[in-house]
């Protein structure tokens, strides 16, 4: 979407995989939806460098709502859990140099059965605007048939605009749309800034293994179409959560930032390991992610139980991640040698090799006939960025 937003993929926090639907405040008061949470998190988000480091989308999803609309037919948050509204805690949220991003549905309910906006898109728009949020993620259920889910998102997209304030466009347009229909890539393109693919993260390995499986199956269709304005979304980061080992932390890290995808974490800032935030707020592995040529990134090779992807990055540089999916034994070697790369065609003459994660280490110049043996923990990865 040319609006001239998410010339990067956007970066921030999102509440729905670590939090869901919690509306329990009375039980559990620390963890519920609700105006204290987000801005628990945006002090988080300062204090703690996220912001820094580029984390500046600070997202609520599902369940902020109230049960009905007002007597306007406006939205309205919850009254119990957002009792100073929204428009309040975007102004607390913007205070601190964080931008507010909220949730709504293209259909009747929302997925967790709170008001969509069918019937309501231009006066939705139009109170996003007034509340001041900077990013719509326009989830999808209830939608009713394909042309009304396609109508829907085109016309919610229109109205943002007309607001005339800059809003980020994040739609699950494809998710819902494949199972019916090819989907026009390029129109999804022209209206979304980023989309949903494929269904939802969970806090497992074998959640991120499959989105991982899912997308390289049709890379082809997805990668042509990523650049800046607009993203594949491969869904959020589980990184510092229960689920994933420190190696898979890195192989999820590794490949948001190959795929260019939305960093989009979901994780308790509150209570997060020093080795995850080290790794969520590395700002060299960062810079592959939000690389200016805005390339998305794809699997080239799979050999045993290798997988080798590579970004193309701003002038002329390559970022090559080489996952090992072995789920038994020890850490095994992997021989990379340039020939593999590009096409075959990595770097002119030379390249300088700087390894990024699991630690950083540089192997300087590598030329066209060296080979660069690697050894890869069981489900991690080696990420190296060639200049
Ligand atoms: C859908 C979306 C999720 C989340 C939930 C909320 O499942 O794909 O990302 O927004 O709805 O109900």
């Amino acid at each position: 979407l040319k609006n001239g937003l998410a010339l990067t993929p956007p970066m921030g926090w999102l509440h729905w995989e670590r939090f869901m639907c919690e509306t329990d405040c009375k039980t559990n008061p620390w963890r519920c939806v609700s105006e204290q949470l987000f801005m628990q998190m945006a002090d988080m988000m300062v204090f703690q460098g996220w912001l820094d480091a580029g984390y500046q989308y600070l997202c609520i999803d599902d369940c902020w709502l109230a049960p009905e609309r007002d007597a306007q037919n406006k939205l309205q948050a919850d009254p119990i859990r957002f009792p100073g509204g929204i428009k309040k805690l975007a102004d607390y949220i913007h205070a601190r140099g964080l931008r507010l991003g909220i949730y709504q549905d293209v259909g009747k309910k929302t997925c967790a059965g709170f008001p969509g906006s069918l019937d309501y898109y231009e006066l939705d728009a139009q109170t996003f605007a007034e509340w001041g949020v900077d990013l719509l993620k326009f989830d999808g259920c209830y939608y009713g048939n394909l042309q009304q889910l396609e109508d829907g998102y085109r016309r919610m997209s229109m109205a943002l605009n007309r607001t005339g304030r800059k809003i980020v466009f994040s739609c699950e347009w494809p998710l819902y749309a494949r199972t019916l229909t090819k989907v026009n890539y390029s129109e999804v393109a022209e209206y979304c800034n980023s989309w949903r693919n494929f269904g939802d993260v969970a806090d497992s390995w074998s959640s991120v293994k499959s989105i991982l499986d899912l997308t390289s199956a049709v890379q082809d269709s997805l990668v042509p179409v990523a650049g800046p304005g607009a993203w594949n979304d491969p869904d959020m980061i589980v990184i510092g959560n229960f689920g994933l080992s420190m190696d898979q932390q890195i192989t999820q890290m590794a490949l948001w930032c190959i795929m260019a995808a939305p960093l989009l974490m979901s994780n308790d800032l509150r209570e997060i390991s020093a080795e995850s935030k080290a790794l969520l707020q590395n700002k060299e592995v960062i810079a592959i992610n939000q690389d200016l040529l805005g390339a998305q990134g794809y699997k080239i090779l799979k050999v045993f139980n290798f997988e080798l992807w590579e970004k193309p990055l701003n002038a002329g540089s390559l970022a090559v991640s080489i996952t090992n999916r072995m789920e038994e034994g020890g850490p095994r070697r992997f021989d990379l040698s340039r020939t593999m790369l590009w096409k075959g065609t990595a770097c002119y003459e030379e390249c300088y090799v700087t390894q990024l994660l699991p630690t950083r280490k540089e192997y300087g110049y590598l030329n066209t006939t060296a080979i660069l043996p690697l050894w890869v923990n069981p489900t991690g990865t080696v990420l190296l960025r060639l200049d």
